[in-house]
């Protein structure tokens, strides 16, 4: 048989360009899988495409989009057009730290847009067509601090709480058409995102990027969340059975404020 494009099972990974998103598709080349990466930077897409096309010999496609934009939605949509899209990785995001009231409400709405409305469009086109070629993977990547309210980072916290709770009422009503539906929870990961992050005053390590990726597809289909790290489920678990919601949120309050100092004390004065 010929393989062409559409043919082809095809794993759309967004946020492919760097950090987790990357580790996802190396990982994911090592497995052999056809693979759709998107993200705004091209060139660097262009690039790890023809990384891995000459490590893994696998196919590739590049599609340079903004997903915090209504365009950028559209055009994902259009190029997959006839493309058989049957694992989709929701892995792009972005945050912004600091006192609330410091921080951008554009940028805020931006990041609703990226990481909420993002992952929401692209599963409701792509579930559809999963469902009517007969099944499908769908990975969410949330986050640690989206199991309550965090001081700090509120906005980001928020948005993932959303990805969560979505990602759980939609993987219900799925599974019974063959469509799996898991979530990462991953807590600190040595990637641009926590690029502002201090470390030195907390007993926490980063996660490694490429430890993220290849735990939480080891588990893709089997496990509903999937927490990567050791204190990452000490703190999952203590804050579902052992202490009370408002505490986990003064606890991970106190982290933030201890890894985000240097740049909270350039902050301006937020008067009371
Ligand atoms: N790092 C952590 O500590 C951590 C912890 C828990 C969860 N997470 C989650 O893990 C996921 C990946 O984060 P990361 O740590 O790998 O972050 P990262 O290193 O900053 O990578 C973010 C990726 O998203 C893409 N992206 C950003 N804005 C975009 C936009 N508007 N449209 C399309 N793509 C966009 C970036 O590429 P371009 O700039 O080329 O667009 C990049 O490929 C996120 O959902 C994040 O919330 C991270």
């Amino acid at each position: 048989m010929t393989y062409t494009p559409q043919n082809l099972n095809w794993t759309l990974v967004t946020g492919a360009s760097g950090g987790i998103g990357l580790a996802y598709v190396k990982e994911l080349a090592k497995k052999q899988h056809s693979l759709i990466l998107v993200a705004r930077n091209e060139s660097k897409l262009n690039e790890i495409s023809e990384d891995i096309n000459k490590e893994f010999g696998v196919q590739t496609k590049v599609i340079s989009a903004d997903l915090s934009t209504p365009k950028g939605i559209e055009k994902v949509i259009e190029e997959t057009n006839g493309l058989n899209v049957s694992t989709l990785i929701n892995n792009a995001g972005k945050e912004e730290s600091g006192h609330f009231l410091n921080l951008s409400t554009k940028d805020m709405l931006s990041s609703i847009a990226l990481n909420c409305s993002a992952p929401m469009l692209l599963t409701h086109h792509f579930s559809e067509k999963m469902v009517n070629n007969g099944g499908g993977h769908i990975l969410f990547v949330a986050s640690i601090v989206g199991f309550q309210g965090v001081p700090l980072i509120a906005n980001y916290a928020g948005t993932k709480s959303y990805v969560i709770a979505f990602a759980e009422g939609v993987a219900s009503e799925l599974k019974s058409k063959g469509v799996n539906v898991s979530i990462a929870a991953p807590g600190f990961t040595d990637t641009n995102l926590a690029s502002e992050m201090n470390f030195d005053e907390t007993p926490i390590k980063p996660l490694k990027a490429s430890f993220v990726a290849k735990y939480t597809l080891d588990r893709l289909g089997k496990k509903r969340i999937i927490i990567p790290g050791f204190i990452n489920k000490f703190l999952f678990f203590s804050g579902k059975y052992l202490q009370p919601r408002k505490i986990n949120t003064l606890a991970f309050g106190q982290v933030f404020s201890k890894v985000l100092k240097k740049k909270l004390s350039q902050e301006k004065t937020v008067e009371a």
